[in-house]
């Protein structure tokens, strides 16, 4: 940790502070808010704690008796499918004194044995066994003691979401017109998605909220950041089009397209027999919303990411191009600090050949040896320790990009409001909002709209 990531209270805690640094509808955003460590721990409980989170996808566990172990904000959880094929989730810590009862990523168990105690919980959470318990207790109320599970888990096309609120809204609610999307990218094809291999992970010195800032909408960086991807003629050259989605609630897409008439893949390049389920799974809305496009990226509040992409050469002549879907949790650890989990995920009906292709391309460009993730990670990390200082933290970031020269496109065919520009931070102020929102209960680009 970096000398002041532990926080020295220069931002106040309060609601008022809050607002003074967050003011997205003026494109103004404290830097307090990216190194402060009460601010970061207060995410923890109003931002996490209260949110629907993304843990697991279900091709993970295939089997009764998988598992997985993972992170909602920093308390740990085990997913888990039980006997009777559901997927329920767990706090990974003991009901006798908070050990973690499974330390393992990943395996297939009937039950999780604490190596504290040894207490003993079935993997549907029942709490079967307890040493020495007629000597040590006389009786026990094991029904009482079972894992600690959240009010809400609901998959949605195989994507495990939590929510440890119990006054949460239902994710339906939650997600609005994401689903939209999340169906394109998720719930493309009849056989439905899987993820290849198991997800990489790393971590970065940097604050959470700058990965999915990034990925909500920062087509502006690209030209610059990931100049190699023009130069080695990657992408399909000329100017840069699309549309920035302001779907509401926090959630945001990017949609970049081809210029009109490159001699480029349609809808990402996918192989024939995903385009033919694809056909009867999607509405013609979403299928031309992914008809002539490049990439397709952005975030469900607060840390769920995907990238979509297809670059128009492999850089291999016996590999023609392709796609992959890559998604991604910024895992907060600190306030300077980030776990990184990038997934990738291929139609369950890819012949094996594309779902290789896919697998390089994803590893070459945005995998943790690929050249982009290495390109903006550096770039979030040294915006994380250049504003630690005293002077730094107390500037503001700048969102203008668009305020004055976007205009919502009426004709986008999918919900949320669509600008029709590909240069535009009404994403990331729409993220902030919803921030905000969470950290105190304002949130000033609604609170404008209905003004
Ligand atoms: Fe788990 Fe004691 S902490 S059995
Ligand atoms: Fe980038």
């Amino acid at each position: 940790m970096t000398k002041s990531a532990a926080g020295n209270g220069h931002a106040g805690n309060g609601n008022a502070a809050l607002a003074s640094l967050v003011r997205p509808q003026e494109g103004e955003i404290g830097r307090e808010i990216f190194v402060d460590g009460q601010i970061y721990e207060r995410e923890l409980d109003a931002v996490f704690a209260s949110s629907w989170l993304f843990v697991a996808h279900t091709s993970e566990i295939p089997s009764p008796g998988d598992y997985v172990t993972r992170d909602c904000g920093v308390d740990p959880v085990i997913v888990t499918q039980t006997e009777d094929q559901t997927f329920r989730v767990f706090l990974n810590t003991c009901r006798h004194r908070g050990m973690q009862v499974c330390r393992v990523d990943r395996g297939n168990t009937s039950h999780f044995r604490c190596p504290y105690h040894g207490w003993t919980y079935r993997n549907d959470g029942k709490l079967i066994g307890v040493p020495s318990l007629r000597q040590a207790y006389g009786t026990l109320d094991r029904d009482r003691l079972a894992l600690t599970e959240p009010p809400h888990v609901r998959v949605l096309h195989g994507l495990i979401f939590v929510n440890w609120d119990p006054d949460a809204p239902s994710l339906e609610e939650y997600l609005g017109g994401m689903a939209w999307y999340l169906e394109i990218l998720f719930g493309r094809t009849e056989g439905g998605m899987k993820a290849v291999g198991t997800p990489q992970r790393s971590r970065a010195r940097m604050n959470w909220k700058l990965g999915a800032d990034n990925f909500s909408g920062d087509g502006y960086h690209v030209a610059m950041t990931h100049r190699h991807a023009f130069d080695l003629g990657l992408f399909g050259g000329g100017t840069m089009l699309g549309h920035t989605i302001d779907v509401g609630n926090g959630h945001t897409v990017r949609i970049q397209n081809f210029p009109e008439g490159a001699p480029v893949p349609k809808h990402l390049a996918l192989p024939p027999e995903v385009l033919e389920s694809m056909e009867r799974t999607l509405s013609p809305e979403q299928r031309g919303a992914i008809e002539n496009i490049t990439v397709m990226h952005g975030n469900v509040f607060p840390n769920f990411s995907f990238v979509d992409a297809v670059f128009t050469t492999t850089g291999d002549p016996e590999m023609p191009p392709v796609s992959f879907l890559n998604a991604r949790l910024w895992q907060p650890a600190a306030a300077d600090l980030t776990d990184l989990w990038s997934w990738i995920f291929v139609a369950e009906e890819s012949p094996d050949w594309w779902e290789e292709a896919s697998r390089v391309t994803f590893v070459r460009s945005h995998g943790l040896s690929g050249t982009f993730d290495q390109d903006d990670v550096e770039i979030w990390s040294n915006i994380t320790e250049a504003n630690q200082g005293p002077i730094a933290r107390r500037q503001t970031f700048n969102y203008e990009v668009g305020v004055r020269v976007a205009e919502v496109d009426e004709a986008w065919p999918g919900p949320g409001r669509a600008y029709g520009v590909d240069y535009n931070e009404a994403n990331q102020r729409a993220f902030y909002s919803k921030w905000l929102e969470s950290m105190s209960g304002a949130n000033p680009i609604r609170e404008e709209a209905r003004a």
